[in-house]
């Protein structure tokens, strides 16, 4: 029997007031998407900073299912720049990989809307297109060719059914219409060996499944970068990989994004990953970025509380422990998020001022930012993060 205290309950009244509620919601916001795509107004702006390729600024996306507004990422701030790996990181269902899918355009609408902010996508000249409202047909040049992706598992993301070289060879034809047939081969095969696959003759006219997890993932990479794109994300790009393979693969990234000069955004739940690779760090915590900074001030000087528990449940070489630190408590319940600070329940480290509204973004130096009181008197208070209030839309 359906228990009515319990705070997931949603009676049959409720739920049909939530259908129609997001029924709504959605058709308005599609119906003004497909309106953007004739103004180009509304989806080109300017860069706050020519130097960074991406601009996420106060981001919310947020998804209209059956039980409530899921608000996934809520106010996100954060920049990618030129030439630079950037880790985001935080425990799984965060909001790391819906950060990545809207810079996209790849969320699973209707149901899933960026309803507030704007991401900037540097176009050159201190141009920019604002990607929350940019058209399709834009889109379309973009993905692939100036923003790739590499996801966890290789598998899933080739084609069983094609061989490795026509699947290269396919995104090369895609976004370069006019080349002949020869030029593409040979492009494919000097990306294959790029990414260090010895045998490129052979593997160009393999099948996926005749080559190993890290063999695919390499050729993964090899179509992510077939395009020379200014920005890879790569979303937990090893986590289906063997310990010595991830290395690997990593250092591969690392030295491609250096050849080609783009930046890479570098999404997991591993600070193991992100320690040896980033320039800079940004924490997540559900949905909202609660500190961020170069990998040197977030590693040997993390503020927020999230991530110095996140530091301490990390093993280290050489050190002996008992027993790693295990964060007490979990996640609030993504429907209904609190308005104080999302942490507060499991903080160790609460102070006078937590139980106030969330916590603003203070800066304690150029770079490095935090969201949480403890620091309120230490730096420059930068503001909050703002949420959309869905009854409004
Ligand atoms: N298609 C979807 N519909 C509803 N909720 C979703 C959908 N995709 C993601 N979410 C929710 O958004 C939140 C963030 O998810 P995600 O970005 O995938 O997390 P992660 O940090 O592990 O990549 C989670 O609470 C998840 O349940
Ligand atoms: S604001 Fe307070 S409750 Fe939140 S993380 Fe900081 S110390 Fe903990
Ligand atoms: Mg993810």
């Amino acid at each position: 029997m359906a228990d009515h205290k319990n705070s997931s309950y949603i009676s049959g009244k409720e739920s049909r007031r939530i259908t129609k509620f997001n029924r709504r919601v959605t058709k308005k916001l599609e119906a003004a998407r497909a309106d953007a795509n004739k103004d180009p107004k509304l989806y080109t702006t300017t860069m706050k900073d020519p130097n960074n390729v991406v601009e996420f600024d106060n981001v919310c996306t947020y998804f209209f299912t059956d039980v409530g507004t899921v608000k996934a990422v809520d106010g996100v701030n954060f920049n990618i720049p030129k030439c630079s790996t950037v880790g985001v990181v935080g425990e799984s269902g965060c909001g790391k990989s819906v950060t990545s899918l809207s810079l996209m355009q790849l969320l699973q609408r209707p149901s899933g809307q960026t309803v507030g902010g704007e991401i900037r996508f540097n176009i050159g000249d201190g141009k920019a297109y604002n990607i929350v409202n940019t058209p399709n047909a834009i889109m379309e040049k973009i993905r692939g060719n100036k923003i790739s992706m590499i996801f966890q598992e290789p598998m899933t993301s080739l084609n069983p059914v094609f061989r490795i070289g026509e699947q290269i060879d396919e995104v090369t034809k895609l976004h370069n219409p006019e080349m002949p047939e020869e030029e593409v081969k040979a492009r494919t095969l000097e990306m294959l060996e790029l990414v260090g696959i010895a045998n490129k003759e052979g593997v160009y006219s393999m099948y996926p499944h005749e080559l190993s997890g890290g063999m695919r993932q390499r050729i993964c990479i090899a179509i992510a970068l077939a395009c020379s794109p200014t920005l890879i994300i790569a979303d937990e790009p090893t986590t289906a990989l063997d310990v010595t393979i991830q290395a690997q693969i990593l250092d591969l990234l690392q030295n491609l994004k250096d050849k080609l000069n783009s930046s890479i955004m570098l999404i997991t739940h591993d600070l193991g990953v992100v320690a040896g690779m980033a320039d800079y760090v940004v924490v997540m915590y559900a949905g909202r970025v609660i500190e961020k900074g170069t990998a040197d001030e977030i590693f040997h000087n993390p503020c927020h509380p999230y991530t110095i528990g996140l530091m301490r449940s990390k093993p280290v070489v050489g050190k002996k422990v008992d027993e790693l630190y295990n964060i007490p408590g979990s996640v609030p319940n993504p429907v209904n998020m609190p308005n104080y600070c999302y942490f507060r329940d499991r903080c160790e480290m609460r102070c006078e001022g937590c139980d106030g509204k969330y916590p603003p973004e203070i800066r304690i130096s150029d770079t490095h930012i935090v969201s949480c009181y403890r620091y309120i008197n230490d730096g420059e208070v930068l503001g909050y993060p703002k949420s959309v209030n869905v009854e409004e839309l």
